[in-house]
């Protein structure tokens, strides 16, 4: 039989035997990517097609908590989570991945500390938190490196969320994605903002997963995509380096409309964005023209984020009241790793 190449990933980095759990609780945070990973080079393993980098939300994020249990149970937002539910056995079979047939039972109390309505809840904060929960309960004691990877395996942008600030997550060349990790950048931007309007806080209808691998397999213009990505992260990254907003601005926002723009083409095609969008963006471009330095990018959702400087902050509640402004920078604590 050919050996699972996930499971492979966790037998390298994790220790034959685990011992049994202790509780621990981890947080992390969500993340916006500047400039996006869209496209698998390798499905189980979610190896990008190019590399991207983001910004964490600072305290927006998943808390988890893992204890020893009779057997595995799952409450979500206070909620119990039947184990029959798509989204329990995704995350069971990520946790069966790190404990390998050993009888662990485990209770996964997780948490969104993200406002619902904001329709951002997230599979990279969710599992980039399990991931810390499982290293501290199991005192696997995983490098940075090595729990990027896993959490990689959860979920692609998870890979990004182990980290405050700007996180570089490079595509990597193997076939067994050992290469294919996040790191933080050490860039401190404390004037940096995100703002989320949102237009829809519904469960959207296709996942990023679905939705990427769609556009991938169907959308004629995903060729010229992996390359313009990864110049677009190349620039932002030097642009932040030089604390150069508005090319920072530019390259995001041109970045996450060639994404938009690739599912578009998809057959079918794959709209995320709703006329809401759009009309945020038509307001957005309007106040630019009259000299507003910020800019919008979307994820695989309806709800547009702005970036801005901390001096405009009153120009963009002017313009979109209803708007959360995030700095992603005052947060005091480092992400905790290990058990103390
Ligand atoms: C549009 O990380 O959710 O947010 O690896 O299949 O779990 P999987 O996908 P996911 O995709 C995120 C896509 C995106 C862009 C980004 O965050 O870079």
């Amino acid at each position: 039989m050919k050996p699972d190449a996930t499971q492979t990933v966790f037998d390298k980095l994790l220790p034959d035997v685990l011992q049994a759990p202790v509780s621990a609780t981890a947080f992390a945070p969500s993340n916006i990517a500047l400039s996006k990973y869209w496209g698998k080079r390798d499905k189980p393993l979610n190896l990008p097609l190019n590399s991207s980098l983001s910004v964490s939300l600072g305290n927006w994020g998943t808390t988890t908590t893992l204890s020893p249990a009779d057997q595995d149970t799952l409450v979500f937002n206070g909620k119990t989570v039947s184990g029959t539910d798509p989204f329990a056995i995704r995350l069971f079979a990520f946790v069966n991945h790190f404990r390998r047939r050993q009888s662990l039972p485990l209770s996964i109390e997780s948490r969104n500390t993200i406002p619902t309505a904001a329709g951002l809840a997230s599979s990279a904060s969710g599992f980039a938190a399990l991931t810390l929960a499982l290293n501290k309960a199991f005192q696997a004691q995983l490098t940075d490196t090595e729990l990027s990877i896993i959490a990689r395996v959860g979920s692609g942008s998870a890979s990004r969320s182990l980290w405050h600030g700007f996180v570089r997550w490079d595509r990597g060349e193997s076939g067994d994605g050992m290469d294919s990790f996040a790191r933080p950048l050490a860039i401190n931007w404390p004037s940096f903002r995100i703002a989320i309007v949102t237009v829809d806080s519904s469960q959207k209808s296709h996942s990023s997963r679905d939705g990427m691998n769609h556009t991938v397999a169907t959308s004629p213009l995903f060729s010229a995509w992996p390359a313009q990505a990864e110049k677009d992260c190349d620039s932002i990254e030097r642009a932040l380096i030089e604390q150069d907003f508005a090319t920072v601005g530019h390259t995001a926002e041109s970045n996450a409309l060639g994404m938009h723009a690739t599912m578009q083409a998809a057959r079918p095609a794959l709209s995320y964005l709703k006329p809401e969008s759009w009309a945020v963006l038509e307001t957005l471009w309007q106040a630019r023209r009259n000299g507003l330095l910020a800019f919008a990018t979307m994820d695989a959702g309806a709800n547009v984020k702005l970036i801005y400087l901390e001096k405009d902050e009153t120009s963009v509640k002017a313009l979109f009241p209803t708007a959360t402004c995030i700095a992603p920078f005052s947060v005091e604590r480092a992400i905790e790793r290990a058990a103390d």
